[in-house]
């Protein structure tokens, strides 16, 4: 077990990097319509990152073991690609969802997130499947406190997104995040409440559920990253990188456009 525990320091320095991934997804955001290709959104995120914030992309050269280097500064996910979609010349059209992934790195420590953006007027199907991620993530994060275990994360979220009568991607999951880009623990977005590791004060992970309107399995691209469907049905996703706190949890990817969260987060206590 190799979970690193974050110091003040290093928290902070999470918090601030945090910020920075969640202002680069505010700065794209009126880039996002119909006639755009992937390619200039992520061309657009890079001089942003690098020109404005002075961070650096996370994903740009990233090459995990069995990976070739990831090409782009983001991911762009459209329609049915479930995650890492490699940003190039596809023309955004009226309709189409897209997932924008961002992780920036700031004084060596990394914020992820992402977030859903609609293109024009998607179906009332496609709309119900983005906002039902995000509240399945928001369950999820709902259940991050010290003490708590992180398989009630992924139980409330597989149980929230199919009796939506969705499915949850398996494949992946969220994880662990600091000084590297992923490190454990793995948060799994579905599974057995009472199971997994017990969560500590301290701790920093990403929660990202990937959820499809079809069936959950999953078919890999050609190009080495991108993921899509089997079925071809629409897959959504959001993503925050959290901390237990003492009491609870802090979502550290918060910038002045963080979408708010949903009705049942007002119930819910926090560190904030
Ligand atoms: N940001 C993604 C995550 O949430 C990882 C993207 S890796 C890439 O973990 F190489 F595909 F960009
Ligand atoms: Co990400
Ligand atoms: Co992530």
């Amino acid at each position: 077990m190799n979970v690193v525990i974050k110091t003040p320091e290093q928290i902070e320095k999470m918090r601030i990097a945090g910020r920075l991934g969640a202002e680069v997804l505010d700065y794209i955001t009126p880039f996002v319509k119909a006639g755009v290709t992937t390619g200039q959104l992520d061309e657009l995120c890079h001089d942003y990152m690098v020109d404005v914030q002075g961070t650096i992309p996370a994903t740009l050269n990233y090459a995990p073991p069995g990976h070739k280097p990831y090409p782009a500064s983001c991911c762009t996910s459209v329609n049915h690609q479930v995650c890492h979609g490699i940003p190039g010349d596809k023309l955004l059209k009226n309709g189409d969802i897209i997932n924008i992934d961002v992780t920036v790195i700031a004084d060596g420590y990394h914020g992820d997130n992402s977030r859903m953006f609609y293109i024009g007027e998607p179906s009332i199907q496609a709309k119900r499947l983005c906002e039902s991620t995000y509240e399945a993530m928001w369950r999820g994060i709902r259940q991050v406190r010290p003490g708590g275990l992180l398989g009630e994360i992924g139980y409330a979220i597989q149980s929230y997104a199919e009796k939506q009568g969705f499915s949850v991607v398996r494949e992946f999951c969220g994880h662990g995040v600091g000084k590297k880009f992923h490190e454990e623990p793995q948060i799994l977005h579905y599974g057995k409440a009472n199971s997994g590791m017990v969560m500590k004060p301290g701790m920093i992970f990403t929660v990202e559920p990937m959820i499809n309107a079809g069936r959950k399995e999953i078919r890999m691209l050609g190009d080495g990253w991108g993921v899509v469907t089997a079925d071809h049905s629409l897959s959504a996703q959001w993503e925050h990188t959290v901390l237990v706190t003492e009491t609870g949890f802090e979502v550290l990817t918060v910038s002045a456009g963080t979408p708010a969260p949903p009705a049942l987060m007002a119930a819910t206590a926090s560190a904030h």
